[in-house]
């Protein structure tokens, strides 16, 4: 039998933007039948991340394209890089213009090694943008297959 895809969806938000691409890549993840859990970084409990095949984690990004403090809280509570973690997240270019649009997800695509290029949205994905989260879902499960059942193994390798 072949086992479902695992992911976990962790993101932060503050205006409802990130939450938004976080609840279409879960619809896109569900149309393909793959398994999703959420977390909602600084209001959830915390989870264990070995557990999952894919990891999408999303943020917006602000103060000048920095990371914001809860989602470098929530990596420290993760206490290592998983090798699976997809980044997406929203932000504005009116705030620094493309140089800074998004910056947070550049940084953390470069923090974990993620071998996907990350996902940026300018604020809320409704409209066109939807084409895109669904694009860039389908191009992460393509790869991810190659995931699928080693996320123990991950937990193993990196618990020593
Ligand atoms: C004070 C402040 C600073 C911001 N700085 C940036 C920035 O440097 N780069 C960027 O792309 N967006 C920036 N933004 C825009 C937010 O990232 C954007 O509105 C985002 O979609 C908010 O996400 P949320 O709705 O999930 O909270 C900034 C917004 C605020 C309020």
């Amino acid at each position: 039998m072949v086992s479902k895809l695992r992911t976990l969806i962790a993101y932060l938000t503050y205006s409802g933007n990130t939450q938004e691409v976080a609840t279409l890549i879960q619809e896109n993840l569900q149309i393909k039948g793959v398994e999703t859990a959420v977390h909602r970084i600084g209001i959830d409990p915390p989870v264990d991340p070995a557990v999952y095949d894919i990891i999408f984690l999303g943020t917006f990004t602000w103060d000048r394209g920095s990371t914001p403090d809860e989602v470098k809280d929530f990596i420290l509570e993760v206490g290592y890089k998983p090798d699976n973690v997809a980044i997406f997240g929203t932000g504005d270019t009116q705030f620094g213009g493309d140089d800074l649009f998004c910056r947070a997800v550049d940084k953390l695509v470069k923090f974990y090694h993620s071998p996907w290029r990350g996902l940026k949205i300018e604020q809320s994905p409704r409209g066109k943008q939807e084409q895109f989260v669904k694009d860039w879902v389908e191009g992460v499960l393509d790869h991810g297959k190659n995931h699928a059942g080693k996320s123990k193994d991950v937990r193993t390798i990196k618990s020593k």
